[in-house]
């Protein structure tokens, strides 16, 4: 399949796998691309420049197709070093960067003068638009569905990526709750020219990650997330366990005086317990509502396989059926 996304990334399907904290390792980036979509190493899980270099290093040993580094810029009394980090990715070669986070402004002539393309996750139409007056290359639109930050406006997909369409003029990609071939059929019929997926490549065999964590989702429906730190103006979607109940308990309790030191036992430090040693209620993990539509555990090449000829099954026989 052809799309501006496809010819701009240089790869062979409109699909990409979006960076995942603890996830989104060189195995997995590796294996998506090798499938012909995008893989994105997750830049900040590395925690230094000359960790990253060396997962960009392992990630070229396993594949030559294109693939990614995920930038997320967050609020920090001790900010990455971001700089650092830039400078590996440039001297790597890594043909496409993904920003999240705050405004992406202040790094983007680095990446650009390198050559480098620029994705930058966003959740609203507005920020969107940001995006592509900075110079943003595409913008990858997250639907209120998805896993991990989806912002605080609540606008899903539905609604999302047909406004992101009257307004851009840059490719985006549909994130948030896609999974399959009838998501992406559905996210090209809304404009978008791919789409992106976070919690659907966790499960697969390929994803670097406890069994634990593949068998919560496998087991999860489209009721077990829940969105948490929302007065902190930091809203998370998660999955439902003991941790993110006794969360939701201090919220309730403490309301507006909720801070973020109240729930560092539920949120700080949690990933690496979760996703490596599979220890569940270790606390909040990011997970979408696609969960629900998550009951196997293929390989990355598998997946992708079936994505695409079930979108070719939907396009050339059902919708030319009506
Ligand atoms: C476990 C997990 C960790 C994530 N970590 C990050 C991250 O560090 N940076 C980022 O930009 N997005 C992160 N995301 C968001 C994904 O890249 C993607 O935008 C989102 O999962 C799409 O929604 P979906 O899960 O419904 O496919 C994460 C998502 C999950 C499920």
């Amino acid at each position: 399949m052809k799309t501006k996304i496809t010819e701009l990334f240089g790869i062979e399907h409109p699909i990409i796998q979006g960076g995942m904290h603890h996830v989104g390792f060189a195995e997995l980036a590796a294996a998506v691309s090798n499938a012909g979509g995008l893989g994105t190493i997750t830049g900040l899980t590395q925690g230094t420049p000359e960790k990253l270099a060396n997962e960009i290093a392992r990630c070229k040993e396993m594949t030559d197709k294109p693939f990614a580094v995920n930038l997320t810029f967050l609020p920090s009394l001790t900010p990455p070093d971001y700089p650092g980090l830039i400078k590996e990715i440039i001297d790597a070669g890594v043909p496409v960067v993904e920003t999240a986070g705050r405004n992406p402004a202040e790094y983007l002539p680095a990446l650009k003068e390198a050559g480098i393309k620029v994705i930058h996750k966003c959740t609203s139409v507005r920020h969107s638009i940001k995006a592509q007056s900075i110079g943003c290359d595409a913008v990858s639109v997250d639907g209120f569905e998805c896993g991990g930050h989806p912002g605080e406006d609540d606008i899903p997909n539905f609604i999302l990526l047909p406004r992101a369409a009257e307004e851009l003029e840059i490719p985006f990609v549909a994130s948030g709750g896609m999974a399959d071939g009838r998501s992406l059929v559905a996210a090209m019929a809304l404009g978008a020219e791919g789409m992106n997926m976070g919690t659907r490549f966790i499960v697969t065999q390929d994803a670097p990650v406890h069994q634990n964590v593949k068998e919560a989702i496998v087991n999860a429906t489209e009721l077990d997330t829940r969105l948490i730190m929302r007065s902190l103006t930091n809203t998370e979607r998660v999955l439902n366990n003991e941790a993110v109940e006794r969360l939701m308990e201090k919220e309730k309790r403490l309301g507006d005086d909720l801070k973020f030191e109240d729930i560092l036992d539920e949120v700080a430090g949690v990933y690496p317990k979760i996703m490596h040693e599979g220890t569940m209620e270790a606390g909040a993990w990011s997970c979408g509502m696609v969960a629900g539509l998550v009951n196997d555990i293929p390989t990355v090449q598998d997946l992708i396989n079936n994505i695409m000829s079930q979108a070719d099954e939907i396009i050339k026989s059902r919708l030319q059926n009506f």
